[in-house]
Formats: structure tokens, sequence, C-alpha cells
């Protein structure tokens, strides 16, 4: 397929960019406590503009202190953040790509602990928010001071953002955040009527683009997916006063805290490709502004469509870039790109507190790069699961002659009845999971014809490591019935679901099994390693985050 709409340049008010993919504003928590840029937080960006997108947009930060709606957020509240982010912005601009930052405030949401006191906001509540706990804010209400203040405090942030060198600011007026609520009469006792609440965001709007040089996106709810929230019409009306104040362009997504399902702002598994794409195309219709299309893009053919169909300008795509960062190169390439499952353990774990992790790449938050051996090993693996395929990927790329034994091609956890909890996208998983069979063949490792056990005479000499990645036993020959057992389970209306509860989950699935005790094939002068579920039973993330830690461990000379 040709990717030729997604690689053409095209631009965001007169900014120009050489491709049409762009990392949307997701938050990573790599900031300090207090909110300064980290060697990680550069590190992590520089690595995805590398990977050949157009545009980064960094992610929210608060134009006020008291709008911070997590720890360790990116700060832009005091001229103070300036130095950090410059030399962020030149890290990406180092590497070809734009950058933007979304400048987005909490509001009601906004985490009370951060504060140290109420969030101000324009509902009293009780406001729902679930980050490292699920809480209820009672906010305390707006005056027109503080109204006025938070223009003053957003024009001003904007202007720190173009001091430290970015190309384009976006705001977030979406998701349930302070300016999401300020357009929703669901949540905004302030200002009642729908006028009121439009001409005081266009005046926000027209207000920062007099104050600076560089242009505006505006990221808008397609749909809130709530009885009371905004719905699509409800934006095509806003649509014009944000043209009429000077807006650059939308990014249009969807979902609200307050959502039926409060994770399609962040469509797990279960949720189809292009989820507000429907909502893109009808905010496009009605606007000669770029549009921003997101949520499940991120297979290369429906991004490239979705261009191609006129829906969208760009498509910005989120947890493809974290999975890969070189999603865009591959694509351009037409090389495997690392599949994103949509497993949402990057959302998690980022919710919990913890710094953004993913399931399929845990190099997410590491400054370096992996150390080579000066003498190339030849490595043997048992086993062609994530584990294995990833531990045979890092260890072609870094130059070893690697050989596979593979039993089957298939990945068992791919037939659980749920995975992290969700329904299952067998075909997603699928697809990861072809995915690293063709990266490892285009990193040149040797794979031996499937149901082999062995491997072959001549790939038994020389070999400096054998790698065990045949996975876990169950406990006592179990495995068998416990597969049954699962089966059953997951197709009976009760237990199935018993079934998701993670705690069953877990016992069948990892407590039950043992890690592997018998070595595989002994070859002299070799050294055995055990990796993934073959040392400890667990989840994805845990086995393939092993594979790398040996792989890179083992790629070290000393
Ligand atoms: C870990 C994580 C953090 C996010 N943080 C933000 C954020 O700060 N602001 C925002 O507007 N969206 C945020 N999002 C939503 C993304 O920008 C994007 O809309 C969403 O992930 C859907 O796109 P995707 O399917 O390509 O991942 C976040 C998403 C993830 C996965
Ligand atoms: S953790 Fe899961 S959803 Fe998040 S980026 Fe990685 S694979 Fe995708």
């Amino acid at each position: 397929m040709s990717y030729a709409h997604l690689f053409s340049p095209s631009a965001i008010g007169g900014v120009e960019m050489r491709n049409r993919v762009v990392l949307p504003s997701m938050t990573t928590r790599l900031a300090t406590p207090s909110g300064e840029v980290t060697p990680e937080l550069v590190s992590y960006y520089q690595e995805r503009a590398r990977g050949g997108c157009g545009l980064v947009i960094v992610e929210m930060a608060s134009p006020q202190r008291r709008g911070r709606h997590r720890g360790r957020e990116l700060g832009i509240d005091s001229d103070e953040y300036i130095p950090g982010l410059r030399s962020l912005v030149a890290a990406i601009h180092e590497q070809g790509a734009r950058a933007g930052i979304q400048l987005g405030h909490g509001g009601a949401r906004a985490l009370p602990t951060e504060l140290g006191g109420r969030p101000l906001a324009s509902t009293a509540g009780p406001v729902p928010v679930f980050e490292t706990a699920r809480f209820v804010n009672f906010p305390e209400l707006f005056d027109e001071d503080s109204l006025e203040q938070l223009v003053v405090d957003h024009v001003a942030a904007a202007r720190r953002a173009e001091e430290a060198g970015f190309d384009m600011i976006e705001l977030h007026g979406a998701h349930g955040y302070l300016l999401a609520q300020l357009i929703s009469a669901d949540e905004n006792q302030v200002l009642p009527n729908a006028a009121a609440r439009y001409d005081f965001l266009a005046s926000l709007v027209r207000r920062i683009v007099e104050a600076v040089g560089i242009p505006l996106s505006y990221r808008l709810s397609g749909q809130d997916y709530y009885s009371a929230g905004q719905t699509v019409d409800d934006s095509l009306a806003f649509l014009p006063y944000l043209e009429n104040a000077g807006v650059s362009a939308v990014s249009v997504t969807g979902g609200h805290y307050k959502s039926v399902d409060p994770e399609i702002m962040i469509p797990p598994m279960p949720y189809e490709d292009g989820v507000f794409l429907d909502a893109a195309r009808a905010v496009k219709a009605r606007t000669r502004l770029p549009v921003i299309a997101v949520g499940r893009v991120n297979a290369p053919a429906v991004a490239e469509d979705a261009l191609a169909q006129g829906w969208a300008d760009f498509v910005a795509v989120g947890r493809g870039q974290i999975a890969d960062p070189h999603w865009a190169r591959k694509t351009q390439q037409h090389l495997q790109v690392r599949e994103c499952l949509a497993c949402n353990h990057c959302v998690r774990t980022m919710r919990s507190g913890q710094q953004l992790a993913c399931a399929v790449n845990p190099t997410v938050t590491t400054t370096d790069r992996p150390a080579t051996r000066t003498v190339a090993q030849r490595r043997l693996v048992f086993g062609a699961g994530p584990a294995g395929l990833t531990y045979a990927v890092e260890s072609a790329r870094a130059g070893h002659e690697v050989y596979v034994i593979a039993r089957d091609r298939t990945w068992k956890a791919a037939a659980a009845p749920t995975f992290n909890g969700y329904r299952p996208d067998r075909q997603r998983m699928r697809r990861y999971f072809d995915g690293l069979w063709r990266e490892a063949v285009e990193a040149g490792v040797h794979i031996a014809p499937e149901g082999e056990r062995e491997p072959p005479p001549e790939w038994r000499t020389n070999v400096d490591v054998v790698a065990d990645a045949r996975g876990a036993t169950y406990v006592g020959n179990l495995g068998p019935l416990v597969r049954i057992l699962i089966r059953v389970l997951s197709r009976v209306p009760l237990p199935k679901r018993l079934m998701k509860s993670d705690r069953l989950h877990h016992i069948l699935l990892y407590d039950l099994r043992n890690p592997r005790r018998k070595e595989p094939t002994r070859i002299p002068g070799a050294r055995t390693i055990k990796i993934g579920d073959a040392a400890q039973p667990g989840e994805l993330a845990a086995a393939v985050r092993d594979a790398f830690t040996q792989a890179w461990k083992e790629n070290s000379d000393d």
C-alpha cells in the first residue's frame, strides 16, 4: 500500500510539517515532582521525533498551579520552566519534527493532593475523578476575578511556550478537563447559557492568539458519551466561535470522565479502529481549518484511508508511537511496526502514579541505548512466544547471529478469555504476534521450520548463549485440564463473569504455573539463561521487559 497522503508535507497556521503524522499529547509522568523537564522526558520525545513523525505535541501542562491534574505533571505556570522546555524543544527540532505543547487545566478534576486544597472550577460538583484512586471533588466556584485570572494565566503560559521555541500550542478542550467543563451545561454553573460559555471560551482563545505569534490548535470533544455531555452537534455549533477567534487547527477526540464507559477516552481493545473518525469527518465537513483525527488510527492503512477519504488532514497516533517510537519511519519504509495492543497497560501505570510503561516496549523511559558487544555471539533461542522473539530481535539488531527453535506459531495468551481485564481483540493480538515474527525475519534471525524441536547440527556449534523462552509449565501437568476449564468457564454466563475477576484470572493463568525446571537441549560450552515466563510466570509486560533486559545485559561486554 502506498502511504502517499500520510507522508505528504502539510502545514498548520503556516508552520510546515514534513508529514501528517502527529504524536498527540500523552502524559508520561517523566517530569520531576515539581514539573521540571528531565533527561528521560527529553529522550522520550526525541526518540519519537527521530522516529519520523511530523509534529510532536508535548503532554498537558497546566497554565495555573491550581490546575494540575496529576503528580509529576509538566510545569509551564512559571518562567522557571522555560530553560527546561527550551532544551526539550531543541531535542525535538534536532530530529526534524515540529514541537507543540498542550495547555490543559484540570479545573474541577485537579488533584487535591497536588493543590493542597480544593480545586477552583465552574462547577461545585460532585465531580468524579479516577487517577491514583477514584475520588469525588467538591470545588470552589469561579468568580469574575478568577475567570479573568484564568485567561491571564493562559496567555502567560502561551507566551512561555513561544519563548521556549514551541512551534504551536494546543488547548485541551475535551475529556472533562477545565475547558470541557466550561463549555458544558452540565459542569458550568457560572456561565449558565450556551452563548455566554462559547463567548468566554472564544475570548480566551482570541486573547492567546493576539498575544503570541505561533498557531493554536484546539482539542474538541466529538462526543462525550453520556446523556448530559457534549455531542458532535454541540461541537459543530462551537466551531464558528473557534474559527472567528483565530484558531489554526482542531483536533477531534472523544470521551469524558463521566462517559458511560470512561475508558473510551483512550479506547482499549474492545473498541473498533477509528472510534472518533465519524466525529472528525463531521467537523472536517464544516470547516476549512486543518483537522487532526485521533483514536485507534494506528493501523497504517486506517490512518492513510482517513486522510485519503478527506476525513482529516492529520492523524494523531498516540499509543502506536508509545509501542513503537519509529512508527512513522517504519510505515513509510514498509517495515514492520511493533503493534500496540490497545491493552492500556500504559494508561493504568500512568494513572496509578508511575511513569509511563508499555506492555510491548519496555524502553519507553530509558535514556540509554543498548550496549553492543564488540564480538558477535551466536545465540540459540528455544521458544517463539513474545519473550523469545523479542530477545531474538534485540540480539540480532545488536549484531549477533540468532537461531530460534519454534515449536509452533501460536501465542497461547491470545486464546485467554480476558487480556488485561478486556475482552481480547484476537485480530490485533495476532497482528502483534505476526509482526514480531516479521521483525525477527527483517532483523536476520534464523527460524527453524515449525514443529522442529531440536536445532539442526550446524546450529549447535560455537553457541555462546542458549535462551530458554519456552514459557512456564502448569503444576502437576494440569495444563490441558486448566485450558479446558478456562474454555468452559468463559462460555457459560455466570462463570464468564467470574473469569473477569482479576484474582481467578491470576490463579489460573499465573499462580498455577511454574518456571521451567528442565533445561532445553544442552549445548557444550554455551551458557543457558531463562527468559520471560520460563523464568517467572507473569503478564506479557513482565515477560517482554525481561527479554529486553536480558538481551541488553548479554549485549554488554562486561
Ligand atoms: C498514557 C496516556 C496519557 C494521555 N494523556 C493525555 C493528555 O495529557 N492530554 C490529552 O489530550 N490526551 C491524553 N491522552 C489521550 C491521547 O492523546 C489520545 O487521544 C488517545 O491515546 C487515543 O489515541 P490512540 O488510540 O492513538 O492512542 C493520553 C493517552 C495515553 C495513552
Ligand atoms: S501499553 Fe498496551 S496500549 Fe499502551 S502503548 Fe503499549 S501496547 Fe499499546
